[in-house]
């Protein structure tokens, strides 16, 4: 099994999506897939409603998700960590323990060629057409990330 983790800060908004969408695109007997934010803010909340709403409009229920907070035992269980932004990278760097820690966590965007903003904007404060937008952006990566995931480990 492969574990993938996708981290924002809250868990709220935009790693909700980044985990439904990879999900919905990787074989789950190969590939376990699964989000947390850096703050505690959200502990056991569900996905925004907009987050949900614009997954929802492209087939993915996300409904179910509930946030958690980052932990260092999520170095030993996950293989891939992608950060949706610096800060978010910054704090799980924070977290290591060793190079093997660090070793595991990704940039998000550095996996997406097309894109030359190296940040998953939050959408928090935003409006809906922003969490339509992140939709898009994580959509377009979560296909590339797939797709080297599948050529790498299948
Ligand atoms: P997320 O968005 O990191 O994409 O889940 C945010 C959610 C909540 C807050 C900030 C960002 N907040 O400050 O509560």
């Amino acid at each position: 099994m492969i574990n993938i983790l996708m981290v924002c800060l809250g868990n709220i908004c935009r790693s909700p999506l980044a985990h439904g969408i990879l999900q919905s695109k990787l074989p789950e007997i190969n590939f376990f897939v699964d989000s947390a934010g850096t703050a505690a803010y959200h502990i056991g909340n569900k996905p925004d409603y907009r987050s949900i709403i614009v997954a929802k409009e492209k087939g993915i229920d996300i409904s179910s998700q509930n946030a958690r907070q980052f932990k260092v035992e999520d170095f030993d269980k996950f293989d891939y960590i992608y950060a949706m932004d610096h800060s978010n990278y910054t704090n799980i760097i924070s977290l290591a323990r060793h190079n093997k820690d660090i070793g595991k966590v990704y940039l998000y965007l550095e996996e997406n060629r097309f894109n030359t903003n190296k940040n998953v904007p939050d959408p928090y404060y935003g409006e809906l057409e922003d969490f339509k937008k992140v939709f898009n952006l994580i959509e377009e990566t979560s296909e590339l990330i797939s797709k080297k995931l599948k050529a790498t480990h299948l």
